[in-house]
């Protein structure tokens, strides 16, 4: 039996399909117009409070003008507007930096936030999924806050309830192209917000001059190159071992003689020992003489050189022993640091069993036991799939350079990673040196770029090197 609602008149009942005998009615409950009006006016009055203080450089940039017309006429409001117009103009000439930290980005954040992601919100949101459209109400994730600094826009979101960080990972493609960046990187703010990060431009585009070579003698952390926000990006080398992977013409030799030119001091000072192993020859040869005769390139002299380390390391454990649980670089005992070129000519890709199974069996060993005394392997390599190197995941520090398919990337840079925005399958091969690195401090992958040590300046290293070292 339909139930009788107050003013439900005959006339008034409604059939979605008129040839049958179902009927409905809907009940409709009459708002007062008074009622609609006095909600509008305080959502506007607050929205207004509100942008007034979410964005108050923008308002007072906007307003400012109209209410000069308004309240003086435009004799008045326009050379004020122009006196006004000059001093930030002065201060933008003068001192960008502070310009657009205090009035620039605020601008364009305010703008960015209307004319990008406010207009595309509703749309973007529904179409990936991320947001809800049930029995006519949109449900959708509330755009909290957009700010810009110099290369990105960060956008922080409350997630509807009962909605995952991995709902959002799935689907930075969706949000990428939504709202026309080139890629998107999703990082937790606090419980039920995340963080999008949408880049505007490529800060890593340009390649970078090599870092000049230190005059301190330190083991590290080695200036390596930048991050995208322009921060000098240090990789620690004393203490763990490090792993580059990318694919041909990915830029690892730039990796490996960063970390070389980083720690040239520290060698001249006799505190460092490069060892090097470069079966392909095409690498390391370059700067031999840095390396005296611990250089190794035939599979032969590689599994004798490992060998010689693994020795260095276990007198230097049973010396240790009950001592000291840390090493201290000293003359006597020196940082070790064997560097070895394309790893997988040695472990996967060489023939000789007995010589593959030595040299795996001292790689392994220098990577379990080689930190605590001072001894330490840098490797790199083109294909990262489990059967070409099964001792990956000894090395603790990973780094992701151009690879050739998604699923390696979560191979280097552990479960997750490209989820998390660590696109490296997506690296550009005209960007060698680029790569995503994870920090033992955060989950989220950072990119950055290695500086490009060229033929001449590793000439001049080893000028340097053999000049002082005579
Ligand atoms: N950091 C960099 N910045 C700019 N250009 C670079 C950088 N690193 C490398 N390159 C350029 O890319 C080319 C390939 O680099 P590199 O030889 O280091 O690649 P790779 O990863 O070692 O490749 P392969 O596995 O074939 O040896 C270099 O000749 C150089 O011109
Ligand atoms: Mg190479």
């Amino acid at each position: 039996m339909l139930k009788r609602f107050p003013g439900g008149e005959v006339h008034n009942l409604v059939s979605t399909t008129p040839d049958t005998a179902v009927v409905f009615k809907p009940a409709v409950i009459k708002t007062p117009a008074i009622l609609t009006i006095l909600i509008f006016v305080v959502r506007s009055v607050v929205g207004v409070i509100r942008t007034l203080f979410v964005h108050p450089v923008a308002v007072t940039v906007v307003t400012t003008p109209v209410v000069l017309l308004i309240g003086y006429g435009w004799e008045v409001a326009v050379p004020v507007v122009a006196a006004l117009v000059s001093i930030p103009s002065a201060w933008a000439l003068t001192h960008r930096a502070s310009f657009s930290h205090w009035i620039g980005r605020r601008l364009l954040a305010f703008w960015r936030r209307v004319w990008i992601y406010r207009r595309h919100w509703q749309p973007v949101m529904i179409v990936s999924g991320l947001g809800r459209h049930l029995q006519g109400r949109d449900y959708l994730p509330k755009l909290l806050r957009v700010e810009c600094d110099g290369w990105a826009d960060r956008v922080t979101v409350k997630m509807l309830t009962g909605q995952a960080v991995k709902d959002w990972t799935d689907r930075i493609e969706h949000l990428a192209h939504g709202f026309g960046a080139m890629s998107c990187r999703v990082t937790v703010a606090k419980s039920g917000r995340v963080v999008l990060t949408f880049p505007r431009r490529d800060p890593l585009a340009e390649p970078l001059p090599a870092v000049p070579i230190p005059e301190r003698p330190s083991v590290g952390p080695v200036e390596i190159g930048r991050c995208e926000d322009g921060t000098p990006y240090l990789l620690n080398i004393h203490g763990t071992h490090v792993l580059v992977s990318g694919s041909t013409g990915a830029g690892k030799g730039s990796w490996l003689w960063s970390t070389i030119r980083g720690l040239l001091a520290a060698m001249r000072a006799g505190l460092v020992q490069v060892w090097a192993l470069d079966p392909k020859r095409m690498e390391l040869s370059f700067g031999r003489a840095l390396f005296g005769n611990r250089y190794a390139a035939s599979p032969e002299e590689c599994a004798d050189l490992l060998d010689a380390a693994v020795s260095v390391m276990q007198e230097r454990a049973d010396r240790f022993a009950g001592v000291r649980r840390f090493h201290v670089p000293t003359v006597a005992d020196p940082f070790v640091l064997v560097v070895v070129d394309e790893v997988a000519f040695l472990t996967a890709y060489q023939s000789d069993k007995g010589l593959r199974q030595r040299i795996a069996a001292a790689l392994a060993t220098l990577t379990t036991q080689g930190r605590a005394v001072g001894v330490g392997v840098m490797a790199a390599l083109q294909d990262p799939r489990k059967e070409v190197i099964n001792i990956r995941n000894l090395f603790p520090d990973k780094i992701a350079l151009r690879l050739d398919e998604s699923e390696q990337v979560d191979m280097v840079l552990g479960d997750g990673a490209r989820d998390r925005g660590a696109l490296a399958d997506r690296i550009s091969p005209s960007t060698p040196g680029v790569g995503y690195v994870r920090l033992e401090s955060s989950p989220d992958p950072i990119r950055v770029r290695a500086a490009y040590v060229s033929d001449a300046d590793i000439r001049d290293m080893v000028a340097e090197f053999v000049g002082e070292a005579r």
